[in-house]
């Protein structure tokens, strides 16, 4: 019999630690809750919708948390349980984590994802407003438009297809920057960066798409990598820090090319 099972008829009681922050500008800090007929099938973000009904009952500010498709594939969800961007399972989003993963009688702590880059919008609500602008640096193709091409008419090798499918698998969630003791961005970026740099799409803009969003991330306050690897171990999509290592080849690459006039 699990430890979740062992919980009465009424199911697990939760304590919480949760984050509170009315705005960016207030100090914030952590207020208690306790829930109870907490299912184990429940997620996360589930339980947190029952405390939060029963706050608004009472007539107190429900806690303000991010989400949106809940099923691991938009990215909105981003709390820290227990100090673990997105919680304890490997390879799962907050909203994809289930209660039966936690004890009857647990203590868990609830905070925002943490760095000078996300600011907090309120309790659990960071603004991730710089990695669109790091997209919007060049994280992208030029397209003529126009009818459809012929769908064999640029052939991908098989292995770069696969490495630039798991690379576009990054949904943008940030987790690997609230898991970098120095806030980096680098896995993000080297996800975007790769994904196209491996297509023959990407080849056009390939040098300046290097500089571009490598110097948009220092422009946001990222910090800077060294070699920690706490961003793979929190990536819920599994992005590698191979990556990375592709991302300095194409930075470096790009900078020859653009110190030699060839940019
Ligand atoms: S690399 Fe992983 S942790 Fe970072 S934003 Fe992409 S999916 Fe999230
Ligand atoms: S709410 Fe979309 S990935 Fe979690």
């Amino acid at each position: 019999m699990s430890a979740a099972h062992s919980a009465d008829a009424h199911g697990m009681k939760i304590t919480l630690h949760v984050w509170r922050q009315r705005r960016a500008s207030d100090a914030g800090g952590f207020e208690t809750y306790r829930v109870s007929d907490v299912s184990p099938d429940m997620s996360f973000l589930e339980m947190l919708d029952v405390l939060n009904e029963r706050l608004a009952v009472e007539g107190r500010d429900p806690i303000a948390f991010d989400h949106d498709c809940r099923e691991g594939i938009c990215g909105a969800c981003s709390l820290v349980i227990n100090g673990q961007p997105h919680g304890p399972d490997r390879e799962t989003t907050t909203c994809q984590l289930h209660m039966r993963r936690f004890r009857d009688g647990d203590v868990i702590t609830v905070e925002p994802f943490r760095a000078d880059a996300f600011p907090v919008v309120k309790d659990l609500v960071v603004d991730r407003s710089a990695f669109d602008r790091i997209l919007r640096a060049g994280g992208y193709v030029s397209v003529n438009a126009g009818s459809a091409p012929e769908a064999n008419s640029l052939p991908v090798p098989r292995p770069a297809a696969e490495r630039a499918m798991d690379a576009a698998a990054c949904i943008g969630c940030g987790a690997c920057v609230a898991a970098c003791p120095n806030a980096a961005a680098m896995l993000f970026v080297a996800a975007k960066v790769s994904h196209l740099a491996l297509l023959p799409q990407g080849g056009p803009e390939r040098t300046a798409r290097a500089l571009a969003l490598v110097g948009a991330m220092d422009r946001e306050g990222f910090g800077n990598c060294s070699n920690h690897f706490e961003c793979e171990a929190a990536c819920p999509k599994g992005i590698s820090v191979a990556n990375i290592a592709r991302l300095n080849r194409e930075f470096l690459r790009a900078s020859v090319d653009g110190a030699s006039g060839d940019a």
